[in-house]
Order: structure tokens, then sequence, then C-alpha cells
């Protein structure tokens, strides 16, 4: 069971977990506005994809108590503004857009209510994506554990855990499960390079939840797989099309190459908030670039000149070919996909 709450909201204000502080300290910090929400989601204290669309949900709640407005439409003008900022804050997670649409579409259909009653309606929709996501996460949960053999030896990407949901975890809430049925001997724990989402929030989980694990370089995948120490490889997403080629954190891709060599089935489990069947393909899953200081960087250290040139995308594309099966909360899905 898991009792991390990254994004929680107490009476007026929204209380994050800060993600890039984690593991050395365990901080919460509050938010007030919108503009601070944004902030918190651009800079990774809250981060992963269903997180961040909970997050910007309650973001929209604040925009909704500290507007001046006094009427339906002045109100939702400021609304508006808001939902424009926050989804100018990461580009590749589609869930963001998913939730502002539906803090939007709760918005204008509160038309008729008093403004007060409005802004109580919005809490309850946030809270109501945020409380949704958990269900879906522990649904993906006993559905994924279903794929998982005895004695598993899992490998897993990036943070797919409770930290980057409302709680519980896509990825790691399938490995929750399956080791709550007592069938995991090992999850291998990759780093994550650049941003280490792996080693400094996954590894994190896995100790505080006591799961077997074992931390390991990027580089290193391809020799565990080679040694026959991964029986299954599963990840999270970030956006996935139509196709069921998926967006999820760079490097998942090279992961995906490299179960197929070693003959290990590559796993996805994502929420249907996280399928955009708007797009036919993963080509146009837009993909975020961060700061080259996350590359030329680590822990604070400088680790390359400062005007070496970087290309630091924070996603790639894992063709649907790749996949093996697409964990939702509805049931696991297998190709072909049509979403
Ligand atoms: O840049 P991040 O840390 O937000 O990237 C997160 C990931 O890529 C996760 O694997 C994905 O969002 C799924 S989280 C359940």
């Amino acid at each position: 069971m898991s009792d991390i709450a990254p994004v929680r909201w107490e009476t007026d204000r929204l209380i994050l977990v800060d993600q890039t502080v984690l593991p050395e300290r365990e901080i919460e910090r509050d938010y007030r506005s919108w503009q601070e929400v944004g902030a918190a989601i651009r800079t990774l204290v809250v981060r992963g994809a269903p997180a961040i669309g909970v997050a910007a949900a309650f973001g929209v709640v604040l925009a909704a108590r500290t507007s001046h407005a006094a009427t339906f439409d002045g109100l939702l003008a400021d609304l508006e503004t808001a939902i424009k900022g926050l989804a100018a804050t990461r580009p590749t997670a589609v869930n963001l857009f998913w939730a502002l649409d539906r803090m939007r579409q709760a918005a204008v259909a509160s038309r008729a209510l008093p403004l007060d009653a409005m802004r109580a309606r919005l809490l309850a929709e946030a809270q109501a994506i945020r409380d949704e996501d958990i269900a879906a996460n522990r649904a993906m949960g006993a559905h994924g554990a279903a794929l998982v053999p005895p004695n598993a030896r899992i490998l897993t990407h990036c943070n797919a855990g409770a930290l980057a949901t409302a709680g519980y975890g896509t990825a790691l809430g399938v490995v929750r499960a399956a080791h709550a049925q007592g069938k995991v001997a090992l999850v291998w724990v990759d780093e994550t390079r650049p941003v280490m989402q792996g080693s400094r929030l996954t590894a994190w989980e896995c100790v505080r939840e006591g799961i077997p694990h074992r931390l390991i370089a990027d580089v290193a995948a391809a020799s565990v797989m080679a040694r026959g120490e991964v029986d299954l490889v599963v990840t999270g997403a970030d956006r996935i099309a139509a196709n069921g080629d998926t967006a999820n954190k760079i490097g998942t891709y090279s992961l995906a190459v490299l179960a197929a060599h070693h003959r290990v089935p590559f796993y996805i489990a994502a929420p249907f908030s996280t399928i955009d069947p708007s797009i036919a393909s993963g080509a146009q899953i837009p993909i975020e670039e961060r700061d080259a200081s996350e590359v030329r960087r680590v822990g604070g250290q400088q680790t390359a000149p400062s005007d070496s040139p970087v290309f630091n995308p924070a996603f790639d594309v894992t063709p649907a070919g790749l996949i093996a099966a697409i964990v939702t909360e509805r049931g696991v899905v297998r190709p072909p996909y049509h979403f």
C-alpha cells in the first residue's frame, strides 16, 4: 500500500512534495496561485504525466479562488488565462491538456451557478480527477500483475510510481500489485539520466515500501538482459497515439529495442487520460527539449565544458511494434492497437 500523496489540497492551498530535492530531503511546499503551480510543473517540483494533470487541475481551482471577477464571463476569462498559462508549461504529457479541458468544461457547465458555487464545483472536479487517477492506478495494478510471472525480475525506467501520479503509480503500480502477490524477486531500477528520476524517485519509493530492487546505470540495461536477468520491462507513458506509438522518458525507446533483441516482453502501463486518439502516430507527439545544464552537470557538478552544444530531449517515442501490451485501467490491450 502506498501512502505517498505527491499532490494534495488543504482548505485553501495546494501542497506538493518537492520532487527536485528527493531523496535527500522530504519537503512539502504550499501553492496559492496558478502561476506558482505552473512554475512547479515547469521546474519538475511535480512531474510525471498524471501528476502534472492533477496539479494543473488544482491550479485552475486556485485561479478561480484568486480571481476578483464579479461575473461569470469575467471569471471564465480569468480561468482561460490560467488554463493557457498552465498548458504552456510542458508539451509532451497529454494528461495535462486532458485535465485542463475537464476543468474548462466544468467551468462552462457551471454558468447558471452563483460564483462561489462554481468555485466549489471546480474544486470537486479537481478532486474527482485526483481520485479517479488513484482508482485507475489500482485497477492497472490488478490487470498488470496478471502479466507478471512468479519470481519475476522486472526492469523499469524513470519514475512511474506514486510520485508521478495522484498515488500508487502506473508501471510501479503494476510492480506494487505484483509485489503484494509475492511475485517480485527483483526490480531493476534504471537511474534515468539526465534528471535521475529512477535513482532519486523510483529507488526511494522501493526503499520506502520494501520492494527488492537494484539500481543500474542506464548503460547497464543491455548487459543485465544479456545475462538473462530480466523477465519483463514495464514503463509508464506520457502520450500514446491512436496506433499505440508511445512517448515516455528519454531512454525508453532504447530499452524497448534491447528487450526485443533479448526476447523480453516490453509493457507500457498508462491510464486512458494518457491516450491521445486525436493523433494517428508518434510522429505527431511534441517532444519537450530541456535545458542544456541538465546534461552538462550532474548533481551540481560540471561534467562537460560549458560551451559544448547539447541536445536534451526529455522524451522519446517507442514504436507500437515493440510494445507487447498496454496495461490500462480497463484491462490489458494487445496489438494491433486502435485507440
Ligand atoms: O519528465 P518527467 O519526470 O515528468 O517524465 C515522466 C515520465 O516519463 C513517466 O514515465 C511518465 O510520465 C509516466 S508517469 C506515471
